[in-house]
């Protein structure tokens, strides 16, 4: 096996736009790394898909990925980590990392009194995988899941600060809150862009795990141990962020540029169904 290039890019993916979130925080953690990033914006949403309908999409772009030479790739999107991550880090030879380990982690070590919330996509919660993985790490934990199915809508749209988004949103939580959550995963890549209409709503003792943050260091972590992490002082072979969607480039760059200003210069639309 050819050896892996320690200053070669890191490629992320996701469903759409939502995996920026985790971008961002790979941005703040370890600022000298490259990133190629593919939106699936063609085939958004992914949360109310099938999981074998996920692990074909999750396999096409990690073809796509692996084409750009990518050392490691991290898969920013709940739902393709719930339904194909298992599946697509074991056939792939280079390391493979998605949200939801490290979300669960940080969630069971934040919880004082056992009980926590996950808020999702259909399909991530209807796996049941954070419960899976937080009764793993600590079996007493009681975990109650809740779809959110219209918050993607919602943040697509932009109305992150609106009544309609508090309506609905509070309509969610009423459930979570009867059961005395006293921590909430944002198990979603759009729900931390929420995070203020969630905190006012749960109250300021409910902890809000965000996972991205958590799966920034953990890919910190993994590509130190591995010894790939990129040499700052290397020169950079073209540009440091590269932006790939399926379909509307211009549109996800204008929304891109809300979440990570200025990184954004030019969105690549390619055909991933090649792939
Ligand atoms: N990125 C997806 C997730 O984190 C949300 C959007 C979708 O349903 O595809 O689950």
């Amino acid at each position: 096996m050819m050896e892996t290039d320690k200053n070669a890019p890191v490629g992320v993916f996701d469903s759409g736009v939502g995996g920026l979130t985790v971008v961002r925080e790979i941005m703040r953690q370890i600022p000298e790394e490259r990133i190629v990033y593919f939106g699936d914006t063609a085939r958004v949403p992914y949360g109310s898909k099938s999981a074998d309908t996920v692990i074909r999409y999750s396999r096409q772009i990690i073809r796509f990925l692996q084409t750009k030479k990518v050392k490691a790739i991290v898969i920013a999107c709940n739902t393709a980590s719930a339904c194909a991550l298992d599946v697509v880090a074991e056939e792939t030879d280079i390391p493979v990392i998605g949200v939801i380990n490290a979300g669960a982690r940080t969630a069971v070590g934040a919880t004082r009194n056992g009980r926590i919330g996950v808020i999702g996509t259909e399909a991530t919660i209807g796996s049941g995988i954070y419960t899976r993985v937080m009764q793993r790490l600590r079996p007493d934990i009681q975990v109650a899941g809740k779809p959110c199915p219209l918050f993607v809508p919602l943040v697509e749209e932009g109305l992150l600060h609106d009544s309609v988004t508090d309506e609905i949103a509070s309509r969610y939580l009423s459930s979570l809150k009867e059961k005395y959550i006293d921590t909430l995963v944002l198990g979603c890549t759009h729900y931390p862009l929420l995070r203020s209409t969630l905190r006012r709503l749960m109250g300021e003792d409910v902890v809000l795990v965000n996972p991205a943050y958590e799966t920034a260091i953990e890919l910190k972590g993994l590509l130190q141990e591995r010894g790939l992490g990129r040499d700052p002082e290397a020169p950079l072979e073209g540009e440091q962020y590269q932006f790939y969607v399926s379909d509307l480039a211009e549109k996800f760059t204008s929304f891109a540029t809300s979440i990570l200003p200025g990184a954004v210069k030019e969105t690549r639309k390619i055909d991933i169904e090649n792939y």
